[in-house]
């Protein structure tokens, strides 16, 4: 045990070669670099799984959020592992392009359902759409992939109640509330719980705070939940992806600015006075230069999912994500506070 804690503990330093990274807000400009020695084995995107995996067979799963990007993907990917995929959507009702395309598949293992994650009413009747689509409804549901989320920007003096309220009212109570109407079925499959957060769920940044505090509270939320369901036999995980802007609908340049516009009009004349406009101006040119950014491949996210659905032992946590967030995500979360905002955020 204690020759796997030291090989463990030591494997990173050990290993060669030798990699400069900038250990800088990458969206807000160069702050200087550091050395550090890369690590031969593959943290983040190209993190390699085990091969073990339990047979697909007929097992059903529900994602949240499938009008675009990573849900999207998600349920594709997962019809085409042999699942049956019920695809939440926002916009069935509104005739998404995302899920016109789903629909095309005229597929009997993929169906989309209209799912606001934020309505009670709408998820209790998926929940009966597919208690009684179930081929044997008392085997439950395999799989809940809570995906469904939207994000903001903006500091503290900047984001008003109701900005914070609408974003924690889909990410946050939305999962809460998704998984507690599934957690019946997913309990007699004793299947999986996958909730998707970020890394923002794990590390805070400048003008993050209402995207933040919801993923903070999907982490807590999903322990509590896998604590009280290890004993059940549910399994739950939580996807953590790095930067995948450029690759998804959650920011565009176009939505920044809208949202931008009515931040200056509604912040109060104190702060507009305060911090004055041409502060406001950097910090939405910063998020526009954001949108651009990160990687275009959504695979590790995906595989990722998959993993955690169809591993017989899934892991807690799952970190899609580039070098440079997992080294800061290693450092913000387990140096004294004072070592890490020095290196990243001051
Ligand atoms: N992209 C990244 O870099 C990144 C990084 C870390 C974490 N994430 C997380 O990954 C998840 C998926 O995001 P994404 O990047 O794939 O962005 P996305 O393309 O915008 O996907 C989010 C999906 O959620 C849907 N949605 C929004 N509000 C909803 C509601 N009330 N009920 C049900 N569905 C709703 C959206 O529908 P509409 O398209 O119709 O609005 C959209 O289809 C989110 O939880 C996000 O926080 C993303």
């Amino acid at each position: 045990m204690a020759t796997m804690l030291t090989a463990r503990l030591s494997r990173p330093l050990s290993q060669l070669p030798r990699k400069t990274l900038n250990f800088s807000e990458r969206e807000n400009g160069a702050r200087g670099s550091l050395l550090f020695y890369s690590p031969s084995f593959v943290p983040g995107s190209r993190r390699t799984y085990a091969d073990s995996v339990n047979p697909v067979g007929s097992k059903a799963v529900l994602v949240t959020g499938c009008d675009s990007g990573f849900g999207f993907s998600l349920a594709k990917h997962l019809h085409s592992k042999g699942f049956l995929v019920f695809a939440g959507c926002l916009m069935k009702d509104k005739g998404h392009d995302g899920v016109k395309e789903l629909d095309s598949l005229k597929s009997d293992r993929l169906r989309t359902v209209q799912l606001n994650v934020c309505k009670s009413e709408e998820v209790e009747k998926v929940v009966e759409t597919i208690r009684s689509s179930l081929q044997d409804p008392e085997k439950g549901l395999w799989g809940l992939v809570n995906n469904a989320g939207i994000s903001t920007f903006g500091d503290v003096e900047f984001t008003s109640m109701e900005t914070y309220k609408e974003v924690a009212e889909v990410n946050l109570w939305g999962t809460v509330r998704v998984t507690k109407s599934f957690l019946p079925l997913i309990r007699r499959a004793k299947g999986r719980v996958v909730n998707i957060s970020s890394i923002m769920g794990r590390l805070a940044n400048v003008s993050r705070s209402p995207y933040c505090i919801t993923k903070f509270g999907v982490e807590a939320f999903s322990d509590c939940l896998r604590y009280e369901m290890h004993p059940l036999g549910v399994k739950v995980s939580v996807v953590e992806p790095g930067n995948f802007i450029v690759a998804t609908s959650l920011y565009s340049p176009e939505r920044i600015r809208a949202i931008a516009t009515k931040m200056w009009e509604q912040v109060p004349e104190a702060v507009r006075q305060d911090y004055g406009r041409k502060y406001f101006d950097e910090m939405v040119a910063r998020m526009e230069n954001f949108c651009n950014s990160g990687s275009t491949d959504t695979s590790p996210v995906i595989n990722a999912v998959t993993h955690a659905l169809t591993s017989t032992t899934p892991y807690t946590r799952y970190h899609p994500m580039d070098y440079y967030w997992w080294v800061r995500m290693q450092i913000m979360t387990h140096l004294p506070g004072a070592i890490s905002d020095r290196i990243y955020i001051h």
